[in-house]
């Protein structure tokens, strides 16, 4: 099968990737709580086959130090249920939202997830966090956040119940036969009864094994544990590289570690963090962007670099050097963020130089211009063989989304790069993933 290239529709904040969107002049306000906001642009994206839309999520509010809720605050609609909701009025994306390992139940998320792949008939995926932040760890019971290594243990013991779950109906077993009395052929459904390091869950799930069998499992997070995690259970992973060079690179790695733990380098999807900006040209582009980063008050960016670095930052030169960082094995925080600032640091930026840089989008590529040329750029990423594609990223919504879709996308199917149409099945087909084979199966087969 050729290499497909796949472009998915990012929701970072509601109103944009950029941290300060929500102050750009044509930014939408209340209605990024309304279903009609997001129905409008999924559709819009569906419109351009995308392949899929993508929620991030966090479970608390973000305190910085000093800015607080007044400058940036991150509320937002809880994925699962606005997904559900934009299955009904989508026929095609893929809808796939992030969820935490940390703060749940392997059975609550398998429930969840399930209902929401047959609601939309196979669409539903799956993005695994760890879950960094402390506010997050203190809604749920907890002083501060797990250690980096127990939390990503906990996602691979939680990975394995999530598909052992998902299995515990076998397709087959519902027969609804009214003449015997047969709801089911028990013989076909499993309990699991495991028990872990941490969970115990008896199953089988309440819910019918979804129509994808296996959903899509996505995962972000380029620490080394994350990458073994990737390697050992992830279909797709999203990454934010600097360059192509550096992208192929990191592909190399992720071969090494898929070969370790006895996969195939197909079997992973990577997708590149991409912030599209379309303009007359790329001057243009980049100040569009400027505009939105001159916004955002330096008291934040101070606050976000603080809580990156895991540095108190209250008291230091902004115009001075960053003060020691600490070392990544062990640090609670993301750690991939946290080389990031190293990598920064060692260049010689000040310390406000470095929260501005950083706090723009979050660092993701950023590629403006005509749609050409953000074409181009697309082009000679995917056919390098680095990436399989993008997560769009998009600074400011609806903006950015809609001049993508209705300018960019045209631009690639023109060139035979990108879907004119989607294709038949579930997300996992169209995406090129293997069909996933019953986990219980085997066990049968061997009775
Ligand atoms: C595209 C992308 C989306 C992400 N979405 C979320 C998210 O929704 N929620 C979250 O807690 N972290 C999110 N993250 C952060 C990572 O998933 C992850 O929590 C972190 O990078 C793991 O840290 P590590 O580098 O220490 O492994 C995202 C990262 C990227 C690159």
């Amino acid at each position: 099968m050729p290499r497909k290239l796949i472009l998915a529709g990012f929701f970072f904040n509601p109103q944009g990737n950029h941290r300060i969107s929500w102050r750009h002049e044509k930014a939408p306000d209340h209605e990024v709580f309304s279903l009609d906001y997001y129905a409008d642009l999924a559709r819009e994206a569906e419109r351009a086959k995308l392949d899929f839309i993508f929620l991030a999520d966090h479970m608390a509010i973000w305190s910085g130090a000093r800015s607080s809720v007044r400058h940036y605050a991150n509320p937002r609609l809880e994925p699962i249920t606005l997904l559900s909701a934009l299955a009904a009025v989508t026929r095609d994306i893929g809808l796939v939202s992030t969820a935490s390992t940390s703060y749940s139940e392997p059975y609550n998320l398998a429930r969840l997830f399930a209902s929401l792949d047959h609601l939309s008939a196979g669409r539903a995926a799956i993005n695994i966090v760890t879950s960094a932040m402390a506010e997050e760890a203190q809604n749920y019971g907890h002083g501060d956040v797990f250690a980096h290594g127990d939390r990503y243990r906990r996602a691979e013991e939680y990975v394995r119940v999530l598909r052992a779950l998902w299995d515990s109906w076998e397709d087959e077993a519902l027969l609804f036969d009214r003449a015997s009395g047969d709801f089911a052929d028990e013989t076909r459904v499993h309990a699991l009864d495991h028990e872990g390091e941490f969970f115990k869950v008896r199953g089988p799930l309440n819910v019918p094994r979804p129509p994808q069998g296996h959903l899509p499992v996505f995962q972000a997070g380029s620490s080394s544990d994350g990458k073994d995690f990737a390697a050992r259970h992830v279909d797709v992973q999203f990454v934010s590289l600097r360059s192509i060079e550096d992208a192929l690179s990191y592909r190399a790695d992720m071969n090494a570690r898929l070969a370790k733990a006895g996969r195939d380098p197909a079997e992973l999807i990577v997708l590149q963090g991409l912030q599209p900006v379309v303009a007359g040209s790329r001057a243009e582009a980049e100040d569009r962007f400027a505009h939105l980063q001159a916004l955002q008050p330096d008291r934040l960016s101070l606050d976000l670099l603080s809580a990156w670095s895991g540095v108190d930052l209250d008291g230091v030169d902004p115009d001075g050097p960053m003060p020691p960082l600490p070392e990544a094995e062990g640090y609670k925080g993301v750690q991939t963020t946290l080389e990031r600032v190293r990598l920064h640091a060692a260049k010689g930026l000040s310390v406000i130089e470095i929260a501005r840089t950083m706090s723009a989008g979050g660092e993701m590529q950023f590629v403006g211009g005509t749609p050409r040329e953000i074409a181009d750029d697309i082009e000679a990423w995917f056919t390098s063989g680095a990436v399989d594609g993008f997560n769009l990223m998009f600074p400011h919504l609806p903006g950015d989304w809609t001049d993508f879709t209705g300018k960019v996308v045209p631009e690639l199917q023109r060139r035979g790069l990108f879907q004119r149409e989607y294709g038949p099945g579930t997300l996992r087909e169209r995406l090129g993933l293997a069909p996933a084979p019953n986990l219980f199966r085997p066990a049968l087969a061997a009775e």
